[in-house]
């Protein structure tokens, strides 16, 4: 049911963007930001909100979701409508997801079935990145056609042989396709062979249990994928962004590549920046809930990735949300560690422990964390300046934050439909108060308001990327 268009008068906040904080008045027009100035007369019949000792963000945007995900045997927990509500009531107003077929799917299927997915069940706005898992003779007439459709970026996977991992011949095709198409290639890096041998030592050992996860997959495991990957984008001259980035090894390597020319963006993610290996090392199995590739790290590199954001070295913070039970399905793994569904959720707490760690705790300041979970995702991605920013024109997603609150993270409270919370307990500063997706309220004081269906796919045409 499409929402009224309405005025809204948000008055008084403090405006966050990527570069600046200033005090100002928003007036909301239906979808748009229509005005913004120190003061603004309410015009008749417009809704006029309170923002005063509160913080005004542009919606956050999480490049990296998974929520229709078929992997490991098992179909992750997830629908949109309780990933994309679990988004705003998280102060994410755009969601980014991986459309992951197998080998044998053909892609545009695929694609048809993710956009389905999201489509009338989405509560907010949403694109994709176009998973290539093979090659054919059909694979470059059809990926430039969905191509032409707004899905401007490809995903490769470096892992995962066997699922969606990809040989060298289609690394290096989907890269110089990439180059000529002028969209970005979105990368796992992580080398199969040294997991699969590391694996099979591991098990055979008797080490079967998720703590055994972390040494099939050390750093120098990622950092290899990294190199191998830089080295494709430098021989094709295809632009890159590296996933999940989780130590400094893996760092280096891209920082490397990226000062001899390589066109490469990098994210890490919320997990790595607080979680770290000993939660894997949990008694009872518990540690499998905090399975994922790359694994959590030792907690030596959460600094080394602060300080990357910090400095603008690490261009996002994303999430990777992958949605797999504990009592189901991280349980099938139970006997052996490579079978543990990979992936920690954590759509609805990005933005909250991105403030309460590093905002509240002085390791980055106010605009870092809207460059790093906004603005340079919407910029990387072709949805600059309609999304990721507080200006005249843009969609009016806004966040209203307040951080004099606190918030306690957990699954009893949480809106994703998995069991369990990796951030359980977790208390941190701040909280989202209010939430707009193109100028509809989503969320109101905390609680979630926002409307089945009112999310939109987001077409990337080429010539809107920067
Ligand atoms: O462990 C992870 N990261 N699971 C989700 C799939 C992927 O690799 O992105
Ligand atoms: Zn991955
Ligand atoms: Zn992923």
């Amino acid at each position: 049911m499409p929402i009224a268009p309405q005025q809204t008068l948000i008055r008084g906040g403090e405006i966050v963007t990527d570069t600046r904080q200033f005090r100002a008045d928003i007036l909301i027009d239906s979808e748009h930001i229509a005005a913004i100035a120190p003061h603004i007369d309410a015009p008749a019949g417009c809704t006029t909100v309170d923002a005063r000792e509160m913080l005004i963000f542009p919606g956050f945007i999480d490049p990296h979701v998974h929520i229709h995900l078929p992997f490991m045997g098992t179909l992750a927990k997830d629908t949109w409508e309780t990933a994309s509500k679990a988004a705003l009531l998280g102060g994410t107003t755009t969601l980014i997801e991986m459309v992951c077929p197998s080998s044998s799917d053909d892609p545009t299927a695929a694609l048809d079935l993710w956009m389905s997915n999201a489509r009338d069940r989405s509560s907010c706005d949403y694109s994709f990145h176009m998973g290539v898992t093979r090659w054919d003779d059909t694979t470059e007439a059809t990926l430039t056609s969905i191509v032409r459709r707004g899905v401007a970026s490809f995903k490769v996977f470096l892992a995962y042989r066997g699922a969606f991992g990809i040989g060298d011949e289609v690394l290096y095709r989907t890269l110089a396709l990439a180059r000529r198409l002028g969209v970005v290639v979105t990368a796992h890096c992580e080398n199969e062979t040294l997991i699969a041998e590391r694996s099979r030592e591991l098990l055979a050992a008797g080490r079967t249990g998720p703590e055994a996860h972390h040494d099939s997959r050390p750093p120098r495991v990622e950092a290899s994928g990294v190199d191998h990957l830089m080295t494709f984008a430098e021989m094709t001259g295809a632009e890159t962004y590296i996933v999940h980035l989780s130590c400094a090894e893996a760092l280096e390597r891209a920082l490397a590549a990226r000062a001899r020319g390589v066109r490469v963006g990098i994210e890490t993610l919320i997990q790595y920046l607080v979680l770290d290996k000993e939660y894997a090392e949990r008694p009872n199995f518990e540690g499998a809930k905090f399975v994922m590739s790359p694994p959590l790290r030792d907690r030596s590199n959460q600094a080394v990735l602060w300080n990357a954001l910090r400095r603008g070295d690490i261009d996002t913070v994303a999430t990777d949300h992958a949605p797999f039970d504990f009592a189901t399905q991280k349980r099938l793994g139970e006997r052996d560690f490579t079978k543990i569904p990979n992936g920690i959720p954590s759509i609805e707490e990005r933005v909250k422990v991105l403030y309460g760690r590093g905002v509240a705790e002085g390791k980055i300041d106010l605009c870092t964390l809207v460059r790093v979970a906004s603005t340079n995702a919407a910029k990387q991605f072709g949805l600059h300046p309609r999304k990721g920013t507080v200006a005249v024109g843009a969609d009016a997603d806004l966040v209203i934050f307040d951080p004099r609150a606190r918030s306690t993270i957990s699954a009893r409270t949480h809106s994703s439909a998995v069991d369990y919370s990796a951030f359980e307990g977790m208390s941190v500063a701040g909280a989202v108060r209010d939430v707009w997706m193109r100028g509809a309220r989503a969320v109101e004081d905390g609680r979630f308001v926002g409307q089945t269906g009112h999310g939109q796919f987001l077409a990337r045409p080429l010539q809107a990327r920067q």
